[in-house]
């Protein structure tokens, strides 16, 4: 049989000076989109994990450094068991099959979020995945699996706590710049613009300490239709956003 060629998916615009370093993206709408096409939710999720690979590549075009996905949260327990189990024997099946081509492209993956409640298995895939990749510098791809902020907090508080209380931090020495290197993300800068697809105007606990000032676009889009062009035109327009952090425009 003759496999067709892909087809050559058209040059993005050239990245805008002042675009997103990172970019954190709440993939939501997974569940919608499959019930629109009278399909079982997992139908959705799978779709779903169809388009982060055409969004990490565009990240080099685009000037993105760093991408952050929200894949699953610490409230997300609450679904059906099939859905929950269908969920995490996709994200055992998307490390297995997509290491490969993500090691090409030069993806460098961590995972942020509790790894406690996660099976055996998927937890072997996710460090093999992160030592597999780890020399990799083009694009930063971080996936947040049973990651909620608040917990992140909260698990990042104990750590400091216990290091108070070993004698390893002085009280009187913490301040805004402390906590941050107790939470998943110590190593990745703030995002600079969250987007969120499905049309909900909400954060759903993620990255709450990190975003205090990042830029928010929310789309309509169903994240299974989401596209390279759309992620692109998003980048471009966080270019021309006044951030002032508070301070006023000189
Ligand atoms: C987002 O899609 C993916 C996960 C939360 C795992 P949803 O499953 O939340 O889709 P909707 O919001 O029900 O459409
Ligand atoms: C947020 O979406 C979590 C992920 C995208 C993984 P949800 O669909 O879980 O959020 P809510 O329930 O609408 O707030
Ligand atoms: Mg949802």
């Amino acid at each position: 049989m003759i496999k067709r060629a892909k087809p050559k998916a058209e040059p993005l615009p050239e990245a805008a000076p002042g675009g997103p370093r990172h970019v954190a993206i709440i993939m939501d709408g997974n569940g919608r989109w499959a019930t629109q096409r009278g399909r079982p939710r997992l139908f959705g999720h799978h779709a779903g994990a169809k388009r982060v690979r055409e969004v990490v590549e565009a990240c080099p075009e685009v000037g993105v450094e760093y991408l952050t996905i929200f894949a699953f949260s610490t409230e997300n327990w609450k679904r059906t068991q099939v859905e929950v189990a269908g969920l995490m024997s996709l994200f055992r099946r998307y490390i297995t099959k997509e290491t490969r081509s993500l090691s090409e492209f030069g993806v460098r993956v961590r995972f942020i979020g509790d790894r406690v409640r996660l099976d055996d298995k998927l937890i072997k895939l996710m460090n093999e995945l992160e030592e597999a990749t780890a020399h990799n510098t083009r694009v930063h791809l971080t996936i947040a699996l049973n990651y909620g902020g608040r917990d992140e907090v909260a698990r990042a508080t104990k750590r400091l706590a216990q290091d108070v209380a070993d004698g390893r931090l002085d009280p009187e020495n913490v301040d805004e710049e402390t906590l941050p290197k107790y939470l998943d993300t110590c190593v990745l800068p703030d995002p600079d613009l969250v987007i969120r697809t499905s049309g909900e105007a909400r954060i759903s606990n993620f990255l709450l300490w990190q975003s205090a000032y990042a830029e928010y676009e929310f789309i309509d889009t169903l994240w299974p239709d989401f596209t390279r062009e759309e992620f692109a035109a998003l980048c471009a327009s966080y270019g021309g956003r006044d951030r002032r952090f508070g301070g006023v425009k000189t």
